[in-house]
């Protein structure tokens, strides 16, 4: 047992295929942002728990705002205790709010911070993970909790890459745990998919902050009963296409299958595009970009890929006249084209 380690994670942002992968089986493209959350994590004579995102420390007693992090040490205790492995007290402290003034950006902290839970007790009891058993075991503590998100944010950070994820049945899964070992839990085939992408496509990749905090998991139970096979079907074909048209480097079927995708969005539920997602997609009116909002929607962010450096100037003025944030930009697309 090393006496410090350090940690982190990333966020995520969806590029296409939210709401669709709620639905078991359907797949959503999900972008890494490398906008982290850090651990530290060293020996302690007694549990000690710190992260900025609350004025106060916890320890192992129940405690409301750090009962996410209490949850994760309780599941990885439980693993460790499956492989014999004796248990020891520790300090953690976690920095990094994945927000501004108060105000989340929307880029998967709560998802972030179990799986930088996991990879801190990783790292202090010196286990090998995988990107996959990262997955798994995050997604174990989401489903004891009842979360009723598709994981796709976890397959992102987990992988710490753009992925393709294609959605596995938690209510099957979350059944499963009451009966079932968490070893053999473990090495169940869940019937998932989570593909790194590498995009062929040079543009640059914007995200833009509504500076609007929206909660998932409440536009989910709102947007959820409209989600008919009609949907479901054509969002598919869009992630599929976005997928094919990243890898390919196809800059026309690219903006088609984001268009596309957007609209079906739009069509799904009004709460997704708030005037300022409106504003953020229809800035590249005009320009060599395509813009769309990303996960939830009611707020957090959007993102935009743009594929001439002076649009992607015009673009980011714009949204700043609609008061949107640019958070975070990158050249994409620095891979061969897969033939
Ligand atoms: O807004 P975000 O980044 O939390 O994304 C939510 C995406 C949904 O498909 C609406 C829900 C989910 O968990 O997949
Ligand atoms: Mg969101």
């Amino acid at each position: 047992m090393k006496t410090k380690m350090q940690v982190q994670t990333c966020g995520k942002l969806y590029l296409a295929g939210e709401y669709a992968v709620l639905s078991p089986g359907h797949a959503a493209l999900i972008k890494n942002i490398p906008i982290y959350m850090r651990a530290e994590i060293e020996v302690a004579d007694s549990y000690e728990l710190d992260s900025d995102l609350f004025s106060h420390k916890a320890s192992l007693a129940p405690d409301a705002d750090y009962a996410l992090i209490q949850e994760t040490i309780q599941l990885m205790h439980d693993y460790l205790s499956l492989l014999q492995r004796p248990l020891h007290p520790f300090a953690l402290t976690i920095r990094g709010k994945m927000g501004k003034d108060g105000r989340k950006f929307g880029l998967g902290s709560s998802g972030s911070v179990v799986v930088l839970t996991i990879k801190a007790m990783a790292a202090f009891y010196q286990l090998k993970l995988s990107s996959d058993l990262l997955f798994k075991l995050a997604a174990v503590v989401l489903l004891k909790r009842g979360d009723n998100g598709s994981m796709g944010d976890l397959a992102c950070i987990a992988y710490e890459q753009l992925v393709y994820y294609r959605s596995f049945d938690r209510m099957a899964i979350r059944q499963r745990l009451a009966d079932t070992s968490l070893l053999e839990i473990l090495e169940q085939d869940w019937d998932y998919e989570i593909k790194p992408i590498q995009p062929a496509l040079a543009c640059d990749f914007l995200v833009g902050w509504t500076r609007e905090p929206a909660i998932s998991s409440d536009l989910v139970k709102q947007v959820k009963s409209g989600l008919n096979e009609d949907f479901l079907n054509q969002t598919q074909l869009q992630v599929d296409c976005l997928k094919e048209a990243l890898e390919s480097a196809d800059k026309t079927a690219v903006k088609d299958s984001i268009s596309t995708a957007s609209q079906l969005l739009d069509r799904l539920s009004s709460l997704i595009y708030t005037e300022k997602l409106q504003a953020l997609r229809e800035a590249s009116q005009g320009l060599d970009c395509v813009a769309k909002s990303s996960g939830a929607g009611g707020g957090d962010c959007g993102f935009a890929l743009s594929f001439a450096t002076e649009d992607s100037q015009t673009l980011i003025q714009r949204w700043q006249e609609a008061g949107l944030e640019l958070l975070y930009q990158e050249r994409m697309g620095a891979h061969e084209p897969k033939s």
